[in-house]
């Protein structure tokens, strides 16, 4: 063999050796063991903190508000649906950089300084994932914010830790309005909403047993014009605010009277079709919500005519959108379905 070769073979030998003990000697024993991970690292991101905790870890300090989202509709992991609260909170874990380890963190955690956020601008957080989008897949539930909310805040109607229950405040927020001072000013309204505001004009509502807000809003938007009717513009347009507060207290105050002029054979299929109102309406057509209207009691006349405003004149948000889908056929049932039910 030549020189020069027999040279060449050592050198390559000794290469090999080198590489193999180098290998051996310099890499750590979990080299291989998990992977390619150099150094320790999977013991360290082992021991790493969470940057996301569970819900489970929020129940013993914020039991209130677990149950409420544990029972309500984010929470449904029978369908791999779960909205946790650190979806809406941000994170509870504190992954500040440890300056003596690459890879662990430390850091103050929640509630240790670390203030989670708390959501000012519902619209903002809901829409993201309930605005509506061609492609969005439609099991999950969508709205068109403008005829679904307005320019209101989810959270005014929606209990933001279980949406599909409404906000109980709506309904106990006490109204500045004195029902004394309204009896005083309510014998010109009398002459068509009735003595107690028990109407007898199958065409005009019965004012007694409303709920105050729906009723002090109802005269205020008469009075600007967003409401319109012959005969109830007038009546309003001369009323100041506090005069429709007082009204509005005084008819709350009063007993309501069912009108029952259903026609009975309609009921049946009427009480059918309210399940859709239910929601707002209550389940017999007593509202919970202050701001909406109750309408047990109120004659069939006077709710198929207004059923039928709403696909025309009257302004309101959700009821445009939901009379649009009613027939007249519909409109008549539900009316009787209402018109015969009992007011409390
Ligand atoms: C060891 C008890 C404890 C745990 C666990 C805990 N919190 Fe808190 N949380 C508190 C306390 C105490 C406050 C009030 C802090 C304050 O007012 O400064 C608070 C406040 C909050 C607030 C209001 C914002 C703020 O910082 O004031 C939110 C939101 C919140 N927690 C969400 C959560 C979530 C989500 C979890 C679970 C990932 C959680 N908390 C786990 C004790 C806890
Ligand atoms: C869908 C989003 C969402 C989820 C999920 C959610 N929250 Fe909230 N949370 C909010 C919003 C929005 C507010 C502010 C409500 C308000 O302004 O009235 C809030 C308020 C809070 C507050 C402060 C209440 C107060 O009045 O000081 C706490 C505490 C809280 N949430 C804890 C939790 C816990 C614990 C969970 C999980 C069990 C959770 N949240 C899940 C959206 C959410
Ligand atoms: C991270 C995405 C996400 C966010 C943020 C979120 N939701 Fe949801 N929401 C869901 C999912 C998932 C469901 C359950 C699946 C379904 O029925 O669409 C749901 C269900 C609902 C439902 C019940 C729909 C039905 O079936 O009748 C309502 C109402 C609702 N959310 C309102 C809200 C409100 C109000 C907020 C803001 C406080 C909010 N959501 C924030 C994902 C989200
Ligand atoms: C004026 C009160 C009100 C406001 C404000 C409001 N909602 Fe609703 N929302 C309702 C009512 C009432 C229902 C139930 C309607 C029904 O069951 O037909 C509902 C139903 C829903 C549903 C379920 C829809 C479906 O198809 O089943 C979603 C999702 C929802 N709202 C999201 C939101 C979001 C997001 C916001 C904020 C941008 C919001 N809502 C603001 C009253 C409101
Ligand atoms: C000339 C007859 C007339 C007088 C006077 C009158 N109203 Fe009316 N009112 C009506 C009619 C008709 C309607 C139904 C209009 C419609 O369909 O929008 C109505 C509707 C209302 C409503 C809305 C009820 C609902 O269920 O939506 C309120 C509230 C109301 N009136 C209050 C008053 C008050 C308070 C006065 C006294 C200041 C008054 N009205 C005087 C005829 C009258
Ligand atoms: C998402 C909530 C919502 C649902 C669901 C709903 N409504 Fe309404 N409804 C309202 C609101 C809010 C008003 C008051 C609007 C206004 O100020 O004009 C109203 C008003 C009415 C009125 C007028 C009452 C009066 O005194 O003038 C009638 C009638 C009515 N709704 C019938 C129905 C029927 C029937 C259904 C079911 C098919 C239904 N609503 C479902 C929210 C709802």
């Amino acid at each position: 063999m030549p020189k020069h070769i027999v040279r060449l073979v050592l050198l390559l030998v000794t290469a090999g050796v080198l590489a193999y003990a180098g290998k051996q000697f310099l890499t750590v024993d979990s080299f291989y063991r998990f992977g390619h991970y150099r150094g320790n690292s999977v013991a360290d991101i082992a021991s790493d903190r969470p940057k996301f905790r569970t819900p489970e870890t929020c129940k013993e300090c914020h039991a209130a508000k677990y149950t409420e989202w544990s029972k309500g509709v984010h929470n449904n992991p029978a369908v791999g649906k779960v909205v946790k609260c650190e979806v809406c909170h941000g994170a509870a874990g504190g992954r500040d950089k440890n300056p003596n380890s690459d890879i662990s963190s430390i850091g103050t955690d929640h509630p240790n300084k670390l203030k989670l956020d708390i959501p000012s601008d519902t619209v903002k957080l809901c829409t993201l994932c309930h605005e509506q989008m061609t492609g969005r897949p439609k099991e999950q539930k969508q709205i068109v914010v403008a005829t679904h909310a307005g320019d209101q805040q989810c959270k005014t109607c929606h209990n933001v830790h279980s949406p599909r229950t409404f906000v109980g405040a709506l309904t106990s927020t006490s109204r500045p309005g004195n029902a004394a001072a309204g009896k005083a000013i309510s014998a010109d309204c009398a002459e068509c909403h009735g003595k107690a505001g028990v109407s007898d004009d199958v065409n005009i509502p019965s004012l007694a047993g409303q709920n105050e807000t729906y009723l002090a809003d109802a005269i205020k938007a008469y009075k600007k014009g967003a409401r319109k009717d012959a005969l109830m513009t007038g009546a309003a347009k001369d009323l100041s605010d506090s005069a429709a507060e007082n009204l509005a207290a005084y008819y709350a105050s009063l007993q309501c009277k069912s009108a029952q002029n259903g026609e009975p054979k309609l009921v049946a299929k009427g009480q059918v079709l309210a399940q859709k109102c239910v929601s707002c309406h209550g389940e017999s057509g007593v509202s919970p919500q202050a701001m909406w209207p109750s309408l047990a009691g109120l004659s069939k006349d006077y709710l198929v005519s207004s059923l039928k405003s709403y696909k025309a004149e009257r302004k309101n948000n959700l009821m445009n959108k939901i009379a649009k889908d009613l027939n007249d056929a519909d409109s008549a049932a539900l009316a009787s379905f209402y018109a015969n039910a009992s007011c409390r």
